[in-house]
This record gives C-alpha cells, structure tokens and sequence, in this order.
C-alpha cells in the first residue's frame, strides 16, 4: 500500500464509520451489523497504527459515538462516559489480563465478568437518594437530558432505598442501559401492523428510538426497561469493588443485571464467559458479549484510562449467529433517489429464532469484493436483529459456470420497476459515497413510494401511518405522484383504501385516515427547513436543510438563492484562479508579460473571493457548498422542482424560514477565535446568526467585533493592529442581552 493509497483508504472508511455511527446512534436504524461495524473499525485502528501520519483525534477510532438529537436539553455529565474497547478473540482477551497483570505487578487480579446489555446507554443522578435526572451518553462528555422519559420506565425508583452496609451519597452517577424486551417489542409490532405502519426491526433500536421521543405519552404507552452496572461520579465514595457496587445496587433497589461472576485470572474469566454464553439467551434483554472488569477500584485507577475507554475493562462480543444456504438470486430494488440496490433471495434457513430467505448486499462493489455469485452457498448472518447480510461465499464450492454478478446485464440496462433509462454514477448523499446505478426516471414508481415515505417520516414532516405499505398504495392507484398530492386524497379515499387483496380484503380505516389528515393539516405551519428536507432535493440532508432555512425566507427565494449564487460563483472564481496562476501545472505562463499580467489577474480574483466572505457570504457553513448550491439550484429550476413548488402554492403551502429580520447583531460581524471557557464555537455562531448577525473568517476593517478565547493565534493580532474590539465570552454574552 502506498501513502496515498493509505490515506485514501483512510478517509474512506472514516467516511463510512461516520455515516453507520449516525444510523445508529442518531437515527436508531443500523444498516450492517456490529460484528461488520467492529471489523471497519478494526481496519481503520490498524491502518491508523500502521500510518501514524494520518492518525486524527477527530478519528472515530479516538471518539465514542454520539447520540444527541435535536429537541433535548443538553447536560454535561459529571464524571466522562466512556465506551469499551472490545474484542471478538480469546488471545486479545488474554493479552488484556497480561497487560493489566504488568501494569499491576500481579498475575492473578481479580476480575468481574457480567452480561453486555445491547441497549441505549444512559446515566442517572440520585440526589440525596432522589432521581434528579437521567442523560443519555452523548459524546461522553455531554448528553440529552431524557428524565421526563425515564420517569415512564415503572421499574425503576425514584428513591434509592435505604438498605445495605453503604450510606446514601449525597450525589450519585449510577450508568445502566435501557433496553426492550423481546414481548414487548414483538407486541409493539403487532400493533404497528395492524395499522398498516411497517414493523419495528429488533428491540434494541425500538428502545433508542422510544428514549429519544418527545411525545410523553407515546414513550409511556411503550413499555420501557432499565438495568444498571456502572458509577460515575460518587461523593462520598461508598463501595470500594465492581462486585460490591453489583450488591449495593440491588439494595438501593434498582434493577441490575441477573448474573455476574467474580473470578481470579484470566482462566476462570475464559470459563464464566463461557457460562454467559450457555445461559444469556434466558436474559430479558438482549445480550451480545460478556464485560470483564476489573474488580477492585483501586487497581481501576492504577490501570487508567485512554480518551475513550478505560484500561481496566474490555468486552469481548459473541460472534452473531451466522448458517449456510443458497443464494437463489439476485434481485434489484429501486430506493427513493433511483438507486438500484441488490438484495439476495436465498434458499430459506432458520437462524436466530426466524426463517430468513433475504439478505442485504449492500452494493455491486461489495459484491464483487466478496465475489459473491448467484447459485453460490454463501454465509450469512443476523445479528442484533438487523436485517440480515450475506458475509461470504464459498468458491470452491461453486456450481459450474456461475458468472460474476453484473447489475447493468441483471436488470437488461433499464430499470427494474420503470423500464427507464439507467447511469452510473457518483452518489453523494448526506449518508454516503460511491458508485452505484441509478434509475434517471423521476418518475419512476419506485422513486414516487420512496420520496412519499421520506416525506411523511418523522424527521420530515412528521405525517404518522404513512408506511410503505400505504404509500405504494397511493402511488400504485396514481392518487399520489408527488408526495404533496397527499393532500388531495379526501378522508373517506384514505378510510376505504385496500391494503390487502381483493380476496383478503385489509381496510385501511377511518380511524388511521383521520390520524392522516389531522398530521398532515399540522405539518403545513412546519419552517421551511423541515420542508425543504421533505422535499427530497438531491443532496439536501437535514443539516443543509437547516442551514437554508436560517437563511431564506420562503421556498420561492431558495431556488432564486442569492446566496447560492454566489456559493457557485466563489467556486468558480477558485478554479479560474487555480488556472490563472503564472505557475499553474496545467497552463505555465510562458512570458515575463504574461507572468504579471496574469499575476494581477490573480490578485483581482482574490480580492473578488474576499469580497464575497466578507459579504453576501459571511457566516455561510461549509455545509452549504458548490455541490449543494448547484444540485438544489438545479433541482428547483427543473421540471420536476418546477412543479413541485407550483403544487405547494396551489395547496397555499408556504413555509417559512427562521431568517432573524432584525436583531440585537444585525449589521455586526463577529469573527471568532480561540477556545471560549463554555461555548462551543458552532453554538457562539449560531447565537450570532440568530440576533442577526454574521460571522465571518478573516479580520478586517468591517469586522464589529473579534470574539477570542484561550489560544487565540493571529486573528486576535490583527484585530489588534486594527483596532477592532476584542471581547470574551462574558462581554459577549452581555451584548446578547442587549
Ligand atoms: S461498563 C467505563 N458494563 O457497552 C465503562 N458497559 O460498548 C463503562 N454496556 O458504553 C461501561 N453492558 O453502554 C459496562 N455490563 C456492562 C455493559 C456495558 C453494556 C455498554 C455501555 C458501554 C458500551 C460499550
């Protein structure tokens, strides 16, 4: 491997683990399953080492995952929430014990070993033995604020009760994890089938979807369980031992976890894992490794800590239930951007508890990668519960004359739902890169259910009971083709809609039909942001959508966009530049007079660059950049955006902007620098462009003023050689307040 190879490999797969990290945590819908995410992740720790030149402390490897989501308050916990680093492999088990057995000058350390809960972390806070608060992990050092929705978790205390030979502290971090039972979660689904909404996929993400609800009684009408195994934060210290802190637990009454083991040496820690694995699938949460800890807090503060995970503990993960079967076929379908994605059809097998006869295959890349081919026995795994995924095939065993897979002579070079004209293309989406076919029809009924599904989901415009099911239904009966048709479709064609056959028969029902049109008559007032993330504008995810919709007032000025304009304009000024330069690669001024007459021209588009930071485009995130401008620019000036806004004013849809008119900043530029004693700097910026004013990067004469915490560089010169204020964050947050 090269450096550049290694670089690029690199960047790809921290690409990859950011866009798994958001399904997962942010989103609570995983595509690939831990064992999968843990071996990207591997690969990229072992390039890291291999390369340390392009190890990162923004890497993925160095951070834990971060769950926040918008609409909760953020707290900081008290003491760090950390992850774990785990193992799939008995050796690195054992080198773990040889480790700590150095570090400890001892051989034979005690350890714990209790069951991997696969939850949602959380942190709760007693007071003076009084709940006061439950925060989800975060980034480990801050989390969401979901005590509201804990309090509908029945099993768990409000008082800790006065037992055991410890006191009550007077404040007290006891960390656990919320989880789903398997009942629960299968009764859930039931209901969610009976009216017509997909079901949930596996009772881990059901639980960290229902944590990070903001509707109080939906959170309560889903039952909810906790079990706790972990302190932060003690004062006064009250248990000395991991296996300790287990009793004391369950004397203050709180649900712990049904077994834990307290062994000497890494032998008997290797037989209790064991014993784990034999009986977990008892446990009423789903168990998916074993933690080994430490027993005793004393050797835990000897053994310390990384930025991310502690020394003393590690978890070593069960290998998912993988089989053998036959891969029948390879079938196509069609997403809501026009992708053409492969799913394998195999000879049904029974695996953990289901009959699985599909599997994902997530690209032709991957396909090719793990050259898998149709006819082949392939392996496959479930894990968790996702949807399951083809992880290899045997090629020694092979049927003759099985041909490598391609999708362009799959699909007979059209596309499979439409029949449509079909291209390779870069994807460049929010969630991901690549390559991959697509379906150019617009169209396309395929595309149609998919964008009315994204329309009415929650992150969208929130219009509940619009499922797959009802959506295909709609598109198929051409009620709906763009998804604002939806409000044409009277109450009494929702109510009497088939979802089943002609011979079984499935009415929809006035009840869920009422519950559409109430969602979607409240999802007119929603702001232009939500609308424009709705809409389904190529390259528009949810954070541009925000960004957009700070800055523009209604729909009708974002595909006019100024701003846009001059994003495209900038870019364009850069690469002129770029060719311009007397020493550029590809076009060498060849003359002294061409040196300088190019050289002015050069300084001219600089100052033309400058000119726009400083002006139409101060403040503007890199989120909202050339790709973006033109992609919804061109989305909004073409036929199918054309018509799409024409429908909107027909319906006398016209969401709104949060554009700040005039605030206590309007006409001020800040420029930043440094680090702030509590602001982050994206939150310091955002408190600006909502008073109305703009941020800028560079100082110059214009600038109001400089706002500098510690370690602020050249910029806090500058302002001083210009005699431009400097404020810190107290001084800012008095201007705030007017
Ligand atoms: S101890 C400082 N014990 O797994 C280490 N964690 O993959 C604190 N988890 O972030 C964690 N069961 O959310 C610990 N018995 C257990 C656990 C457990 C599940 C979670 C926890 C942690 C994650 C790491």
């Amino acid at each position: 491997m090269t450096p550049g190879e290694a670089q690029s490999r690199i960047a790809a797969l921290r690409a990859e683990i950011a866009r798994h990290d958001e399904l997962y945590h942010r989103q609570s819908k995983p595509e690939i399953t831990d064992f999968e995410y843990d071996r990207v992740k591997r690969e990229l720790a072992d390039l890291e080492v291999a390369w340390p030149q392009f190890a990162s402390t923004e890497s993925p490897t160095q951070k834990v995952g971060d769950d926040r989501v918008q609409g909760f308050k953020e707290v900081a916990h008290r003491q760090r929430m950390m992850s774990l680093d785990n193992t799939y492999n008995e050796e690195e088990l054992r080198a773990f014990h040889v480790r700590l057995g150095k570090l400890l000058e001892a051989g034979d350390q005690a350890y714990t070993v209790e069951p991997k809960i696969d939850g949602l972390a959380v942190s709760l806070t007693y007071e003076d033995g009084r709940l006061v608060r439950g925060v989800t992990r975060g980034d480990g050092t801050k989390g969401d604020d979901i005590t509201a929705n804990l309090r509908a978790i029945p099993s768990l205390p409000r008082e800790l009760a006065r037992q055991g030979k410890g006191a009550i502290p007077k404040v007290v971090e006891i960390r656990g994890e919320i989880y789903m039972t398997q009942a629960e979660f299968e009764r859930l689904n039931a209901l969610r089938v009976a009216d017509g909404d997909e079901p949930y996929a596996n009772p881990r993400n059901t639980a960290a979807g229902t944590v990070k609800l903001l509707d109080l009684e939906e959170v309560a009408r889903r039952r909810l369980e906790i079990v706790l195994y972990s302190l932060g934060h003690c004062e006064p210290e009250v248990v000395q031992s991991q296996s300790e802190l287990h009793d004391q637990l369950r004397a203050w009454g709180l649900p712990v976890v049904e077994r834990i083991w307290r062994v000497r040496g890494i032998d008997a820690a290797w037989a209790a894992i064991g014993e784990l694995d034999r009986i977990r699938r008892s446990f009423v949460y789903g168990t998916d490794g074993a933690v080994i800890k430490l027993d005793r807090f004393e050797d835990q503060r000897t053994a310390g800590a990384t930025e991310k995970a502690p020394r003393w503990a590690i978890a070593y993960k069960f290998q998912a239930e993988t089989g053998r079967t036959r891969l029948k076929a390879i079938t196509i379908q069609v997403g809501k951007t026009g992708i053409l994605s492969p799913v394998a059809e195999l000879e049904p097998v029974f695996l953990s508890l289901s009959t699985i006869s599909r599997a994902t295959l997530h690209n032709e890349e991957e396909i090719r990668r793990k050259d898998i081919r149709v006819g082949d026995l392939v392996e496959i795994e479930r894990a968790g519960e996702v949807i399951p995924a083809v992880l290899r095939s045997f090629p020694e065993e092979r049927p003759q004359g099985a041909k490598e897979f391609d999708l362009y002579a799959a699909v007979g070079g059209k596309c499979p739902v439409c029949g449509g004209k079909i291209a390779k293309l870069e994807v460049n989406t929010e969630s991901g890169e690549g390559v991959a076919w697509k379906c150019q029809n617009y169209d396309c009924q395929a595309q149609r259910v998919g964008r009315m599904v994204f329309f009415c989901s929650r992150r969208a415009l929130a219009i509940d009971g619009v499922g797959d099911i009802v959506a295909a239904k709609l598109v198929e009966l051409d009620l709906v083709r763009d998804p604002p048709d939806l409000y044409d479709v009277p109450l009494e064609t929702l109510a009497t809609l088939n979802l089943g056959t002609m011979e079984e028969p499935r009415i929809f029902g006035e009840k869920n039909a009422t519950k559409i049109v109430a969602a979607r008559e409240t999802a007119r007032a929603l702001p232009l942001e939500k609308w424009l993330y709705a809409l389904s504008i190529p390259d528009v995810g949810e954070t541009t959508a925000r960004e957009l919709g700070r800055r523009h007032r209604t729909l009708a000025e974002v595909a006019e966009s100024k701003l846009l304009q001059a994003v495209l304009e900038k870019a364009r000024l850069g690469e002129q530049r770029e060719l311009e330069a007397p020493a550029s690669r590809k076009n060498p001024a060849k003359t002294d007079e061409e040196k300088a007459r190019r050289k002015e021209l050069c300084a001219r588009l600089d100052a033309d660059m400058v000119a726009l930071d400083g002006g139409i485009l101060a403040g503007v995130p890199s989120e909202l950049g050339p790709a973006v401008a033109a992609s919804t620019l061109d989305f909004l000036a073409s036929e199918p955006g054309r018509r799409l806004l024409a429908k909107l004013r027909k319906l006398g849809i016209d969401p709104a902007g949060t554009v700040v008119e005039a605030g206590i900043f309007t006409g001020k530029t800040f420029v930043l620098t440094g680090t702030l004693p509590t602001l982050k700097r994206e939150e310091a910026e955002q408190q600006i462009l909502v008073a109305g004013g703009k941020v800028s990067g560079s100082v110059s004469k214009k600038t109001s003023y400089v706002l500098a915490g510690a370690e602020a560089g050249s910029k806090l010169e500058k302002a001083q050689a210009l005699g431009v204020p400097v404020i810190d964050e107290a001084e800012f947050r008095r201007l705030l307040k007017g």
